[in-house]
C-alpha cells in the first residue's frame, strides 16, 4: 500500500504495468520518427522527471537531455496563464530537434507559453511529448505530438504528478480526492 496523507483518497486510474507498456510504445514511435537524427529532450520540472527518465531510456537514438522549470501563478489546482521561467535551460537549442517532455497537457497555458519562448531560440524542430492529456480542459489550442494517455477531467497524482508536492513517487496514476475540498 502506498503512503497516503491524512484522509486523502486515492483511486487507481492507470496501473504501472500499463504505463510501462505505453511509454515504450511512445519511445519507439519517437525512435521511428527521428531515424538517423539526434533528439534533445527538454523536461519540464518537476512533474516530467519520471516520465522523461523512463522515456529517454527506451529511445534508441542519439539523445541529449536538458531541463526547464516554470511556474504558473495560480491558486490550488488552477493555472492562471501567467507563466514564468524559474530555471532556464543549460544550453542552446539552436538547430536541434527539440521534444518538450511534460507531465500533463491540461489547459495548455504552460505549453503554449513554453513553445513560444523555445521557438524564438531557433530549434530545427519542436514537438511535445506529454504523458497525460486532458483535452476537455483546454483553453489554448495546443496539441501534443506524442501522448501517453488521454484521461477524463479528474485531478490525478503519481508518476511525477503532485498535489502540494506529494505523491510524485507513486508508481500508478491515481485520482485524488482531498476531503476538505
Ligand atoms: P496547464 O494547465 O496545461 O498549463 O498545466 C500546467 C500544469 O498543471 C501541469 O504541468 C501540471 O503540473 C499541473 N496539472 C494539471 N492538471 C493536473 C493534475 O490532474 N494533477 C496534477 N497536476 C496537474
Ligand atoms: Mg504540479
Amino acid at each position: 500500500m502506498p503512503y497516503v496523507n491524512g484522509n486523502d483518497k486515492l483511486k487507481i486510474l492507470l496501473r504501472s504495468a500499463a504505463i510501462k507498456k505505453r511509454v515504450i510504445q511512445v519511445a519507439h514511435q519517437i525512435t521511428k520518427d527521428y531515424k538517423g537524427e539526434r533528439v534533445h529532450l527538454i523536461g519540464v520540472l518537476k512533474g516530467a522527471c519520471i516520465f522523461l527518465s523512463d522515456l529517454a531510456r527506451e529511445i534508441n537514438l542519439e539523445t541529449s537531455i536538458d531541463f526547464i522549470a516554470v511556474s504558473s501563478y495560480g491558486k490550488g489546482k488552477q493555472s492562471s496563464g501567467q507563466v514564468r521561467v524559474l530555471k532556464d535551460l543549460d544550453s542552446s537549442i539552436e538547430g536541434l530537434n527539440v521534444i518538450v517532455v511534460e507531465d500533463i497537457l491540461d489547459t495548455g497555458l504552460t505549453l503554449s507559453y513554453l513553445l513560444r519562448v523555445l521557438q524564438q531560440r531557433k530549434p530545427k524542430s519542436l514537438r511535445i511529448a506529454a504523458f497525460l492529456d486532458k483535452p476537455s480542459r483546454r483553453i489554448k489550442d495546443v496539441k501534443g505530438d506524442y501522448i501517453g494517455f488521454e484521461i477524463p477531467n479528474e485531478f490525478v497524482v503519481g508518476y511525477g504528478l503532485d498535489y502540494a508536492e506529494r505523491y510524485r513517487n507513486l508508481k500508478d496514476v491515481c485520482v485524488l480526492t482531498v476531503p476538505s475540498e
